[in-house]
């Protein structure tokens, strides 16, 4: 299950993935913003990553204009590790160097067609663990 949640920047890029998530039958719920209209990209942002949090969604994908705004909302939320990708190496790496558990998308800066590219790989690629694991370690003894 997956935490999904954008603000208006993100929305439609969020409704272009949620087509592809429906077509590989991949579950998702979705957070909000359930229209266009201008809202706060930290509301749904806290939404979702409580539900990655509690365990109830295994990762999430947010969505925002430029993918950072709600990168950084979602970052304040203990133990989310969020990245604002653009790029599949970007993507990849975050998940196996970083094991990060949520990927954020901006609707103003990637495209649709990248943008499967871009949760396709984040959703499959395993935390490689071994020397990286003392260094998540690091990242999240700085909640304390
Ligand atoms: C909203 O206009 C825009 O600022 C927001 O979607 C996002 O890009 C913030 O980082």
């Amino acid at each position: 299950m997956l935490a999904l949640a954008s603000d208006h920047g993100g929305f439609e890029l969020k409704n272009e993935i949620k087509k592809y998530l429906d077509e590989k039958g991949i579950e998702y719920r979705d957070f909000g913003c359930y229209t266009a209209e201008s809202c706060d990209y930290p509301d749904m942002a806290k939404l979702a990553c409580d539900a990655v949090v509690s365990g109830e969604c295994e990762k999430a994908l947010l969505f925002c204009g430029t993918g950072i705004g709600i990168s950084m909302a979602a970052n304040k939320v203990k133990g989310i590790r969020a990245a604002a990708c653009s790029d599949y190496f970007s993507a990849k790496y975050t998940r196996a160097h970083n094991d990060a558990n949520a990927l954020c998308l901006g609707g103003r800066v990637v495209g649709p067609g990248l943008a499967v590219e871009l949760v396709d790989v984040f959703l499959n690629t395993p935390f490689e663990g071994g020397r990286h694991q003392k260094r998540i370690d690091k990242v999240m003894a700085l909640e304390k």
